[in-house]
């Protein structure tokens, strides 16, 4: 059975290809995956693929790309085959992001650590309120660039609470140079030297598999 996560969030650059292709690249080692990028004409986890296969290392990974909710609709259904599919969506309200909501067993929403991410985090409500009519919406926050122990952490961890009540991930990914050279170099963090990011993407990926499992 095909399980499909998605990722979105309205603010541009809270991490959604990190997340995005840390989860495909490590679920592509316990079954065949599928990373569509809905982001373009940026195409960050393609051009993540890209460099990625072009260093022998995409194994029983695949990549695509959609840019409108007919062509995403189109290629989920020809992705039957698959064990995971993990979509990549755009930095707006775009009809790709409500098809993301909708598609999707489950859906992560990376926020940066800063009030703006939090506060743009708020329009996705409306989309999941809307979504929700159609099917029942299965969504996680999960902190990027997260530095515990900081008082900024703590007062965004309140201020999201306060505004959001959304449910967040366990697994919160650390403010790391790990997860930049990662992206660049086509790689998974649990594929370089950082133990300590090497946790996070593990912890990330059991996560999402118990939310499935729950979920089925
Ligand atoms: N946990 C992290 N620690 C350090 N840097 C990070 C972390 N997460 C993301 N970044 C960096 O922040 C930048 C934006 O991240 P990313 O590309 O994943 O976000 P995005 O939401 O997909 O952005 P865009 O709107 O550009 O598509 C990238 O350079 C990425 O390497
Ligand atoms: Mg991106």
């Amino acid at each position: 059975m095909t399980r499909i996560i998605g990722v979105i969030q309205v603010k541009g650059g809270a991490g959604r290809s990190t997340v995005s292709t840390n989860l495909a690249g490590e679920l592509s080692k316990i079954g065949k995956t599928i990373l569509i990028d809905c982001d373009l004409p940026q195409g960050t986890s393609a051009s993540w693929y890209a460099v990625r296969h072009q260093a022998g290392k995409a194994g029983a990974l695949v990549s695509d790309t959609a840019t409108s909710y007919r062509e995403l609709v189109t290629k989920v259904e020809q992705s039957a085959d698959a064990d995971y599919i993990v979509l990549d969506g755009p930095p707006r309200i775009a009809e790709l992001t409500r098809a993301t909501l909708v598609l999707a067993d489950i859906c992560l929403i990376p926020v940066g650590a800063s009030a703006a991410e939090i506060w743009a985090t708020g329009d996705i409500l409306e989309l999941i309120e809307e979504a929700s009519k159609v099917k029942q919406i299965n969504a996680r926050m999960i902190w990027t660039r997260y530095r515990p122990q900081t008082r900024l952490a703590q007062s965004l961890t309140e201020l999201a609470k306060a505004e959001l009540g959304l449910k967040a991930l366990g697994t919160s990914l650390g403010m790391r140079v790990s997860y930049m050279e990662a992206l660049g170099e086509g790689l998974t963090v649990a594929e370089l030297a950082d133990p300590s990011a090497r946790l996070e993407v593990e912890f990330l990926v059991k996560e999402v598999k118990q939310l499935l499992k729950a979920k089925s």
